[in-house]
């Protein structure tokens, strides 16, 4: 792993060696250098979480999409299925896994309240509850919402292709018996139906996350993060690599393990 990434011009060779033949071609129409680290950075997390977590040996999944972007591991020994999902904002790469369905997950820089956005995006209750608030809890609110509301459009897979307000959030309150649950208002546009499960969390103070995975019964998933250690939009370093284990919904704080990518 490079010691940071911020003015780091990853090359063709270098990705070359992290990258799939497709991902390569992307890696190639990128304009911006930023774009490409972030590619590249993002598929070493993958490789790193895979062996970290004892899933399986990171040769052991090759990454597709599917006609929606979705991306899927497709296990070369018959491995059992692992669902995962990945998002990036600035300052902030995640991933997201579970073997126990389909899952999406959503990281957000926290920046200012998105009146407009909520005004055209959140369902007329999200929409209700968000106006009523004021400062800072509006803002929370706003990214809370738009987090939970992204995990779940990738976790369906269709993306933003499901309109965002044929569905809304419940946010009941903090604590791990209090969950956000979702309520499908338009079962025709609106997301598959569930049951959904779903963790809100703020891994650190200016990123706002989400995880959303479509299973029954007891569902535990995996989130890793790669982000700056000191509070930064960028990916200054040091860094800081996260890896929460076995993670089940009915508990606030997973079990992390952190190791820096420059040791
Ligand atoms: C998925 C989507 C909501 C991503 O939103 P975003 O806020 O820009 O990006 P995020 O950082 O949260 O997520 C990016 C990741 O989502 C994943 N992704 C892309 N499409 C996805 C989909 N349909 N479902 C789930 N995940 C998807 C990708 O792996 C991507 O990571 P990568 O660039 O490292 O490969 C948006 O791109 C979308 O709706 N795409 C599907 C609809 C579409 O455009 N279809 C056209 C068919 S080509």
């Amino acid at each position: 792993m490079p010691p940071g990434c911020r003015d780091l011009a990853l090359g063709r060779a270098t990705a070359a060696q992290v990258l799939s033949p497709a991902e390569l071609e992307r890696f190639d129409r990128y304009q911006v250098q930023h774009r490409r680290n972030d590619l590249v950075l993002s598929r070493v997390m993958l490789r790193l979480v895979l062996s970290r977590l004892g899933l399986d040996g990171a040769d052991d999944f090759e990454l597709t999409v599917d006609a929606n972007g979705k991306p899927h591991a497709a296990s070369r020994t018959g491995s059992p299925i692992l669902y995962l999902n990945t998002s990036d904002t600035a300052g902030m790469i995640t991933w997201a896994f579970s073997r126990q369905g389909p899952l999406g997950c959503d990281v957000e820089w926290i920046g200012q309240d998105k009146d407009a956005i909520a005004d055209s995006h959140f369902a007329p209750p999200e929409l209700a509850g968000y106006r009523a608030l004021s400062g800072v809890n509006r803002t929370r609110r706003f990214y809370e919402l738009w987090t939970l509301k992204e995990a779940l459009l990738k976790a369906d897979g269709r993306g933003l292709g499901i309109p965002l307000d044929s569905f809304s959030f419940h946010l009941a309150g903090p604590g791990p018996d209090r969950p956000p649950t979702v309520e499908i208002l338009d079962p025709l546009t609106g997301p598959a139906p569930g049951p959904w499960r779903f963790h809100s969390f703020r891994p650190g103070a200016t990123h706002q996350a989400a995880v959303a995975v479509r299973a029954p019964g007891e569902v535990t998933f995996q989130t890793c993060l790669l982000r700056p250690k000191r509070i930064c939009p960028t990916f200054t370093p040091p860094w800081e690599f996260v890896i929460a284990r076995d993670h089940p919904f009915a508990s606030t704080e997973p079990e992390t393990v952190l190791f820096s990518p420059e040791r």
